[in-house]
């Protein structure tokens, strides 16, 4: 505001004016204070509420001692790893996937993605790479590694047992370590119903005392014990060692499922792709056995069961310390003939097989006693044999030529 002062009697008007201005100024600022006070004290009661909603949020969450935990899955990509990160991601995990591609394809991380319409963080890291894993830990604060990354495959390790104990051992070894330095204590491991070997007798408790027959089963059995030794070292160590039976199926989607490098060595890749036509017949492994039917008797799970048992497995072992052995089974068991069965009826033509010699190694009955995961997590598995060779087929069929 502009005044101009000219004669006395207006010079005492300009300061009557000036006193007014000042006085409604002086005023103005005190109204000003008042307001600010206010909204001060409004956007300090309003941040309160806004705290008290977000606790009440998050609140069930924090009441499972954790949130929007991270979690390392090696083998990501593999046929349960990669059923596993879709789980975890379903479950709101975060997750960081590693995985060499030894037995797997870079595909599979755009198949989860797509699936789960989440990112995901991927490495090309071989376990046994001590400043690969290392690198992992330290862009990524992990909270807990769902462990698959490992060879698998029988036969084959009869041929090579120095890489299946090199790759198998030593990897879980320089990863366990790197876990350590890096402050993680909770691992799910991929273990299997191999370890209950040839002196067990079905249904398999996780009492039972375990062995093998092959290296394979013995890389599973050592790293059990390394694990249990690892508790016993560091009373904060949280492991939970999950028994595979036989795992089968796909997602329902039909973007991932079983997709093996090479003739497949199990059962139900091999059927799918004799019902495919990529491979001529099925050889039925002995019919002599002492089972219903002759034919060697297994519990198949569905491998979407066995992703759910493992996101339980992750809770269990968020809250709780020490070593846990349980069996993933549906702790029923299924001829090799009822499969074959089950598959004619999903694809709608009959397999050609042929009777052929016992496979040495094979048992003739293995199913699972899946009581302790029952009581544990509250998990049991819930899809039928008919169930997982329907999605087996709709897998095939969708893809194939396996995920490219
Ligand atoms: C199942 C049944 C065979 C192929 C293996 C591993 C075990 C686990 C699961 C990793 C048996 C018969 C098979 C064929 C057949 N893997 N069969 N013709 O041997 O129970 O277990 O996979 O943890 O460790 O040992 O599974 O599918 O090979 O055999 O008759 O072409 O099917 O004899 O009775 P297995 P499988």
């Amino acid at each position: 505001c502009v005044i101009s002062i000219q004669s006395d009697e207006k010079s005492d008007c300009a300061i009557c004016a000036l006193d007014l201005i000042s006085a409604s100024l002086r005023i103005y600022i005190i109204i000003l204070n008042k307001y600010s006070t206010f909204l001060l004290n409004l956007q300090l009661h309003l941040a309160k509420i806004k705290k008290i909603y977000y606790n009440n949020k998050y609140r069930n969450i924090y009441e499972r001692t954790y949130i929007m935990s991270r979690i390392l899955v090696t083998g990501g990509t593999g046929f349960i790893g990669s059923h596993t990160c879709v789980e975890l991601l379903k479950n709101n995990f975060e997750i960081v996937v590693m995985d060499n591609l030894s037995n797997s394809k870079r595909a599979a991380v755009d198949r989860i993605e797509k699936i789960s319409g989440k990112k995901i963080t991927f490495y090309k890291t071989d376990m046994c790479d001590y400043d690969g894993v290392t690198q992992i830990f330290k862009e990524n604060s992990i909270d807990a590694v769902v462990h698959f990354a490992g060879l698998k495959a029988v036969g084959e390790s009869v041929k090579m047992p120095l890489e299946y104990y090199t790759n198998n051992i030593h990897g879980t070894l320089v990863l366990l370590r790197v876990m350590r330095e890096n402050g993680c204590k909770r691992i799910v491991f991929s273990s299997s119903a191999t370890v209950y070997g040839m002196n067990n007798v079905a249904p398999y408790t996780e009492d039972m005392p375990t062995s093998a027959t092959n290296p394979y089963g013995y890389t599973k059995v050592m790293i059990e014990q390394i694990l249990k030794d690892c508790c016993v070292a560091d009373a904060e160590m949280s492991v939970v060692a999950l028994r595979y039976f036989n795992p089968i199926g796909a997602h329902k989607s039909g973007l991932i499922g079983e997709d093996p490098n090479g003739i497949p060595n199990n059962l139900v890749p091999y059927i799918a792709q004799v019902a495919a036509g990529k491979l001529e017949q099925l050889s039925v492994y002995g019919n002599d056995y002492d089972t219903p039917d002759g034919t060697g008797v297994r519990d198949y799970i569905h491998v979407e069961d066995l992703a759910s048992g493992h996101v339980c497995a992750i809770d269990y072992a968020m809250k709780n310390k020490g070593f846990e052995a349980v069996n993933l089974g549906t702790g029923k068991g299924s001829s090799v003939l009822e499969v074959v069965a089950a598959y004619e009826k999903a694809c709608g033509k009959p397999i050609n097989k042929r009777i052929a010699p016992r496979r040495s190694g094979d048992i003739a009955t293995c199913f699972a006693d899946a009581s302790k995961a029952k009581k544990l997590f509250g998990w049991e598995a819930k899809a039928d044999i008919d169930e997982m060779c329907a999605d087996s087929w709709n897998f095939t069929k969708l893809n194939p030529n396996g995920i490219n």
